[in-house]
């Protein structure tokens, strides 16, 4: 890893641009989940603690260029400083004179907040003037937004190449987590995906399948799976038209060492409904008006014992209908697994994803996973294997 990190930087007296993510979920103005918030703190108290003047840039939405109230960066102050347990200003605009007086005015111990970069139309376009208006607020740039990593904008790119920068800790620590778990893994590894679609991991699968000893297949996805070898998934959720690719990825995992996982047993329904009438059939007799909600017990103890074999377990997607009781139950049975072992020092477990982390976060068993990323796209982009345009500036700036 080439990245500096805040220990490499002279901080004493900087104005320190740090790119955050607090892309959080807000419902009538109130913060639901505060994950990325509380993530960040480290960051900003180590910066003060070490004399430096944090200068916030983030993105809120998608505005898509346009200054939108609804989706100004204002509102998420009072989390903030609770968060930081210190003062919180807010400038107007991420660049211009007034915020490059806020900068220069802000106080040791303060932290200053800019607005979304996204009003900006030139942002996602990662253009340099923008980044060199970003650039006159601060002395330093640190990038601590992992999860925003996967964009090419100019707060994440183009502004890296202009001012001496480094890695966040939370950035630090969402890149050594992945870096244990797919990089330089202990093994066996075993990799949980789950999810509606194939379609949309078909770049993850094939990536997963030259990396890990064990692929757990779940979700809708398994369904196509179960299509390609022929099985009948009666109304559940497949891409049928995904069904020889499903196949292919089965027949090339084969030839690579890699075992993958279907279920053996499913969890039918007629409804998508809470507590709808089931029963537990082979994976091969799905009635035709059933639905697969859910992988069977028997799948859960052969994902379980084959946890029970592995030294690393990375895991995207649920196993089921995890938003619908009981549907989760495979879901839980198997995170607690995976949480009960890392409890004991016998497991490395790193998820991330925005459902996968609701879905832990419910079984109780998200506590003691060894790490729960906080990205959603950019986790996934990693796991498939892409250059992150985010970390790779740090790279080349380091
Ligand atoms: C996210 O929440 O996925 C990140 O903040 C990135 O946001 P984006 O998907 O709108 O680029
Ligand atoms: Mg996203």
């Amino acid at each position: 890893m080439a990245w500096k990190t805040l220990d490499d930087m002279d901080l004493n007296g900087k104005r320190v641009l740090v790119r955050v993510d607090i892309n959080v979920p807000i419902v009538d103005g109130v913060v639901t989940d505060s994950t990325r918030i509380r993530r960040i703190a480290p960051t900003v108290r180590d910066i003060l603690a070490a004399g430096g003047r944090p200068i916030l840039l983030a993105h809120f939405g998608r505005p898509g260029g346009e200054r939108r109230e609804n989706l100004s960066l204002n509102q998420l102050v009072p989390t903030l400083e609770r968060a930081f347990e210190t003062k919180v200003l807010f400038a107007a605009d991420c660049v211009g004179t007034e915020a490059e007086l806020a900068a220069e005015l802000l106080q040791p111990g303060e932290v200053l907040l800019l607005e979304n970069t996204r009003f900006h139309a030139l942002e996602t376009k990662n253009d340099p003037d923008l980044a060199a208006g970003m650039a006159r607020l601060g002395d330093v740039y640190c990038n601590d937004a992992f999860s925003a990593a996967h964009r090419a904008h100019s707060s994440t790119e183009a502004l890296a190449r202009l001012l001496p920068a480094c890695a966040g800790r939370l950035m630090q620590a969402e890149l050594e987590a992945l870096e244990s778990a797919l990089g330089q893994p202990e093994r066996p590894v075993t990799a949980v995906v789950g999810g509606a679609k194939v379609s949309t991991k078909l770049e993850l699968l094939s990536n997963l399948i030259e990396k890990v000893d064990y692929l757990v297949i779940g979700g809708g996805m398994a369904n196509t799976f179960l299509v390609a070898k022929g099985m009948g998934v009666g109304k559940s959720l497949a891409e049928r038209i995904m069904k020889d690719t499903a196949a292919e990825i089965i027949k090339k995992a084969e030839g690579l060492g890699c075992q993958i996982i279907l279920p053996t047993d499913i969890v039918v329904a007629e409804t998508f409904k809470s507590h709808a009438p089931h029963q537990v059939l082979p994976a091969d007799q799905c009635p035709e008006e059933g639905m697969i909600l859910d992988a069977g017990p028997d799948s859960v103890a052969r994902i379980t014992e084959i946890f029970g074999q592995s030294k690393t377990v990375i895991w995207n997607g649920p196993l089921g209908a995890f938003e619908l009781e009981p549907f989760d139950a495979a879901t839980n049975a198997a995170a607690l697994k995976a949480a009960a072992m890392t409890r004991a020092g016998q497991l490395t477990s790193v998820a991330g994803g925005g459902d996968t982390v609701a879905a832990l976060n419910a079984s109780g068993a998200a506590g003691d996973f060894s790490y729960i990323s906080t990205a959603g796209g950019a986790f996934l982009e990693w796991m498939e294997g892409k250059t992150l345009p985010g970390v790779a500036a740090l790279d080349q700036a380091g």
